[in-house]
């Protein structure tokens, strides 16, 4: 019997992150794999389990209608508590910040079950901002004994934390294992709009939106700076494909109501997204994925933060800390629509995150972990 392995994951951005690891761990001839899936998010997870190919085999089915933080927390760790009574994994592996996946951990922590974390070691130093999330990956490193960090300087952070550098393995973050496989399909778009747009060669601007520090005024704002943006640019078009949390969307799109410039759209399918990125001249956005993608195919991005975990492309040049006010966007945007020195200083591909062998490393590492194996030579960037 080969050791099995328990992938746990629950929302939109760890499914894209925890695919080529799911698919890595079923060609493993070392590992057996059993996928749970919290359903923190329902459409937007199972569109990229779709996308990929990944049936889950356990379904929590916990989402709930603007679900609350501690009834995301307590029905996660319920359903995973049962579960574990009749089977015990190896190894869970959990991914990033989410609330599923800080229940993921403490869950398998209390049945004695070893924790890997993919994505370890980010750290905005707030943790109010981005909130949960900057807490929750914290209270995950905690209870874990494999840590993955992306980057040299995920890596640093833990060490500052005193976590022991034996149990850290520096993997590159799985969405570049992601992108990469993906964005080289160039799929078509559901969406005729958008295929019209593709053909059109207009100028993209591409939005996404929906953290929970953001949510309400701020939020209102930047619906405000989109209406007066495609206002002051009727030659290009803004792209915004709406989260599906109806909190984000009630404060962004009744800006954007009867603008020709503008096109929302449900969320779209992981490969048309990564095409449209790839058409996009800016990026603005204020999605911890989107920030990690985007400098791989040499987009410039505006964040639409005040801080952030993923330093390494600001460093880089191509991503540009930028708040939520609503005048600073406007003028953002716009200095990177018409100074084309500084655009060019931000549109250089630069891949810090990963170079696409970041599950082939987790899965070397989980058999390191687990004593069948070795970890393999470490991402550096
Ligand atoms: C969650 C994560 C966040 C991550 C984001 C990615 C937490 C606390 N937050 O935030 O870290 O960046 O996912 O998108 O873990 N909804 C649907 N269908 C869906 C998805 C969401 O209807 O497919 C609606 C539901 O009403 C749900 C609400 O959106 O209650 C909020 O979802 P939730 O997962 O709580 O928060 P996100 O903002 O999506
Ligand atoms: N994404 C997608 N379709 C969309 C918008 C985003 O597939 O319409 C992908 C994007 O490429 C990235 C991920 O979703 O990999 C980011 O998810 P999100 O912004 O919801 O969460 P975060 O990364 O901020 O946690």
């Amino acid at each position: 019997m080969r050791p099995v392995i328990m992938p746990i994951y629950g929302t939109r951005p760890e499914a894209i992150k925890m695919a080529p690891i799911v698919k890595a761990l079923e060609e493993s001839e070392l590992f057996d794999s059993t996928v749970v899936v919290t359903g923190q998010h329902r459409e937007m997870l199972d569109q990229v389990n779709e996308l990929f190919g990944i049936e889950p085999d356990v379904d929590l089915k916990i989402m709930r209608p603007n679900q609350s933080l501690s009834g995301i927390m307590t029905r996660t760790i319920d359903g995973l508590d049962e579960l574990f009574k009749q089977e015990k994994p190896a190894a869970v592996i959990v991914q990033g910040d989410t609330t599923t996946s800080t229940a993921g951990a403490i869950a398998a922590f209390y049945h004695g079950i070893p924790v890997v974390h993919a994505e370890a070691g980010l750290r905005s130093f707030d943790i109010f901002s981005p909130f949960p999330e900057e807490a929750n990956r914290k209270m995950t490193s905690q209870v874990t004994s494999l840590h993955l960090a992306p980057t040299s300087v995920s890596k640093k952070n833990l060490l500052t934390e005193n976590i022991a550098e034996k149990d850290i393995v520096v993997t590159g973050n799985s969405v570049i294992d992601a992108l990469l496989t993906t964005v080289e399909k160039e799929v078509p778009f559901s969406d005729p709009q958008l295929e019209e747009l593709a053909a059109s060669g207009r100028r993209v601007l591409l939005v996404t939106t929906h953290r929970r520090e953001n949510q309400g005024g701020a939020m209102e704002g930047v619906g405000r700076a989109l209406k007066r943006i495609a206002e002051a640019e009727p030659e290009m078009t803004i792209v915004l494909p709406a989260h599906k949390n109806p909190v984000v969307r009630e404060a962004v799109l009744p800006s954007l109501e009867g603008l020709d410039n503008v096109v929302v759209t449900e969320p779209l399918a992981y490969g048309e997204f990564t095409r449209m990125l790839s058409l996009a001249h800016v990026v603005l956005t204020d999605s911890g994925g989107v920030q990690e993608e985007a400098p791989s195919l040499g987009k410039p991005v505006l964040v639409m933060r005040e801080n952030t975990e993923r330093p390494e492309a600001v460093s880089a040049g191509t991503v540009v800390l930028i708040g939520t006010d609503e005048n600073r966007i406007v003028d953002e945007v716009h200095r990177l629509l018409h100074d084309e020195g500084h655009y060019s200083s931000m549109a250089n591909a630069v891949n810090p995150y990963g170079d696409g062998r970041a599950a082939e490393r987790t899965v070397a590492a989980i058999a390191e972990l687990l004593g069948c194996g070795q970890r393999v030579d470490e991402f550096n960037q």
